[in-house]
């Protein structure tokens, strides 16, 4: 199947969405859920980013169902987020990736984000588990 094909049964997003997590009350401050809803509600795809602590945010995850990959969601949904931490006053954003993981890095890079001059990390979250460091710096 075709990257931009979608699979049976499933659309693209008809609107992104700022939720609420459930742990809200036990974290204050603004969140940054963001949630690409198809036709039908339901969800296909989402990020999730950590609000500025010393101007800096973490993309803490991000992952579209792959009935609706590569028809441009997980770039939206990017877009839209780095749009959020800007105006909530983020200067740098950071997101670890798996070195393997060519299809997020390439959109990554798309964005403007750096590979960490240091390279890959070694068992960074584990045996096994290497990761790449990436970072945006946002302006203005
Ligand atoms: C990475 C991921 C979020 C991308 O979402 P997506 O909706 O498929 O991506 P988009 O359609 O918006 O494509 C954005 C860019 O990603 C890259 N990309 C996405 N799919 C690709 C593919 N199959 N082949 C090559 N590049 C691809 C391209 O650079 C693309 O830009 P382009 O369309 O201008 O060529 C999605 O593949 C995913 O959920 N993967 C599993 C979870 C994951 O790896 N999350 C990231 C953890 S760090």
């Amino acid at each position: 199947m075709g990257r931009h094909q979608p699979g049976q049964g499933r659309t693209g997003p008809r609107r992104l969405r700022h939720r609420a997590t459930p742990l809200g009350p036990l974290a204050p401050g603004p969140d940054h859920l963001l949630v690409a809803e198809g036709d039908d509600g339901h969800i296909c795809g989402y990020a999730l980013a950590t609000p500025p602590n010393k101007g800096q945010s973490w993309i803490v995850s991000l992952a579209v169902d792959p009935a609706v990959q590569g028809m441009g969601v997980g770039r939206q949904l990017m877009r839209e987020t780095l749009k959020s931490l800007r105006a909530a006053g983020t200067g740098t954003v950071l997101l670890w990736v798996e070195p393997a993981n060519d299809h997020a890095i390439a959109l990554y890079e798309s964005l403007g984000f750096v590979r960490d001059p240091a390279g890959t990390r070694p068992d960074h979250f584990g045996p096994g588990a290497d990761r790449l460091l990436m970072s945006l710096p946002l302006s203005g």
